[in-house]
């Protein structure tokens, strides 16, 4: 496994926050009176220039939080209680006309998950950069190809291509053309939600070199989601692990990975094969995250939890802070008992030093 320079920086980080979401709920309405409480009290904060990774099972409501931050929810879904502040204004209630103004492209793109089908198939790229130019910029025709030129090199892609249609080039081109065009108005933060997931491993490692070194280059901040918790491991300074609509526990990576304290992060990280032990079997987290009907006062985790306990239906877990830092946080009742509890799962770090430097 490949540590990043995000792991060399962690430990001297002392940045503002650029995103901010605090005790977020987001409910999607259904026929009848049913709704989808799809986000429940949703916390974490990224800062400027960190790459936050969000990971969790499918469902779990990581695109819902992703669409909520720039104003994207579908017509059925709304933000029905905390805050989302942007570089410190709260935008949770902006218009959809204020996100296209003040904040989608210029302050915020996205390289969405279905990224395949959001290049137009009926335009050449160049025409896309001088539509997008026009509706935000005041740059002319020809600057605003030349921009797209210049991106092309920063993605890998050749120069000489920008005049091609989307159908001539290939998926992982393509994915590299969508993160050219989330680069054309210079964003602070990028959301890219399962950047690589359709992609073959070597396109995928291919596009998470050139996601990594706009880190250095153009000092933006991400917010990458992902089902693969390695991922995350490899490319991220910070993260949060979300399950059924919670977010479960959050910190950054080396924390997470040395002293994982939520019990499904315990279970996640033992999920994935972890090149010291390659003969080690995969654990399966057995069972069906909850349909949530209502808000969920209680862990939903817990039916599926090996050390859930009654007090664990009794209300949403409370974020505990792990050994007193407020920066690693787990919501889970139990977390402070983890290391005694979960002893057979985890890997104890040696004194002073991180098992990713270990194994890398
Ligand atoms: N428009 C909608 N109407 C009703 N329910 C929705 C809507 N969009 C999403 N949901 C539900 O909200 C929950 C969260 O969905 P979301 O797409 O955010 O999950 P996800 O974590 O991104 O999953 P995946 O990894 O599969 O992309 C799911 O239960 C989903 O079925
Ligand atoms: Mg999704």
């Amino acid at each position: 496994m490949k540590v990043r320079a995000g792991m060399m920086r962690w430990w001297c980080k002392m940045s503002d926050p650029i995103l901010e979401f605090n005790n977020v709920d987001i409910e999607y309405q259904t026929r009848g009176d049913n709704a989808v409480h799809a986000v429940n009290d949703a916390t974490f904060t990224i800062d400027e220039h960190d790459y936050f990774g969000l990971v969790g099972e499918s469902g779990c409501g990581k695109s819902t939080i992703a669409d909520a931050i720039v104003g994207g929810l579908d017509d059925n879904g709304e933000i029905s209680s905390g805050t989302i502040r942007y570089k410190g204004t709260e935008i949770q209630n902006y218009s959809e006309s204020q996100f296209n103004k003040e904040i989608r492209w210029k302050e915020i793109s996205v390289i969405p998950q279905s990224s395949m089908n959001s290049l137009d198939p009926v335009m050449k790229l160049s025409q896309q950069a001088v539509e997008i130019a026009k509706y935000h910029t005041d740059l002319s025709k020809a600057e605003a190809i030349d921009r797209l030129r210049e991106l092309f090199d920063v993605v890998g892609l050749s120069e000489s291509r920008i005049h091609d249609y989307p159908h001539q080039f290939s998926g992982g081109m393509q994915q590299r053309a969508i993160i050219a065009f989330s680069l054309f108005l210079q964003p602070s933060l990028i959301i890219a939600d399962e950047p690589t997931t359709a992609l073959d491993v070597i396109m995928q490692d291919q596009i998470l070199d050139h996601i990594n070194s706009l880190k250095e280059e153009w000092e933006i901040s991400m917010l990458m989601i992902t089902h693969d918790i390695s991922v995350v491991f490899e490319n991220c300074d910070t993260m949060a692990v979300m399950h059924g609509g919670q977010i479960a526990e959050a910190g950054n990576v080396v924390d997470l990975f040395d002293r994982p304290r939520h019990p499904y992060a315990i279970l996640l990280q033992n999920a994935f094969p972890d090149v010291r032990y390659p003969d080690r079997e995969l654990a399966v987290i057995e069972g069906h995250p909850p349909q949530l009907r209502e808000k969920p006062d209680f862990c939903t985790f817990a039916d599926r939890c090996p050390w859930s306990i009654a007090e664990c239906y009794e209300g949403a877990p409370d974020p505990q802070s792990v050994e007193g830092d407020e920066d690693h946080q787990a919501w889970c009742i139990r977390a402070n008992e983890m290391d005694e509890l979960a002893a057979d799962h985890l890997t104890k770090p040696a004194e002073g030093r991180s098992i990713l430097e270990d194994i890398q």
